[in-house]
């Protein structure tokens, strides 16, 4: 059955201009790549992020993260991801990173659309056809 708290049909375009705009605010000296992300919670809510850059480069944060990172900051670890926009303002294509991916399968609904540039156009995926056998784990009982 379908959760009633999910809107089936998540405004995509909407969800993208949030996350075209929070690239505008990209710290990205190093790389000059300006990266957006929004998600789209279940509750309607959207939560967006951009990438920061570090001149210890390994310490960068995606935009992917620093979006999921302010919605868990915001309303608590229960949240759950409706829908992923990301956003570069370089015309190049950018399909969320490996790390972002698993950071996301956290909280992204296995059918949450991710929406993302390609090098033609945009392309839409559900989640977890963009990470198929995310790592999870769950200890034996002794
Ligand atoms: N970046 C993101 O923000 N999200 C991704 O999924 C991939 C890469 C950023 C990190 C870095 O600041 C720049 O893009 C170039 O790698």
């Amino acid at each position: 059955m379908t959760d009633p708290g999910v809107n089936p049909t998540p405004d995509m375009d909407g969800l993208l201009q949030r996350a075209v705009h929070a690239a505008r605010n990209s710290y990205s000296p190093y790389s000059g790549f300006r990266v957006g992300a929004a998600l789209l919670l279940t509750s309607g809510q959207v939560f967006t992020g951009t990438n920061v850059e570090n001149v210890s480069y390994g310490l960068t944060i995606c935009a992917e993260r620093a979006a999921l990172a302010t919605a868990v900051s915001e309303l608590g670890p229960g949240i759950r991801i409706a829908a992923v926009a990301v956003a570069n303002l370089n015309q190049a294509a950018s399909p969320p990173c490996g790390a972002c991916r698993q950071v996301l399968a956290e909280f992204a609904l296995p059918g949450a659309p991710v929406l993302f540039p390609t090098a033609n156009g945009h392309r839409t995926m559900a989640f977890a056809d963009l990470l198929p056998l995310a790592f999870d784990f769950k200890l034996k009982e002794d």
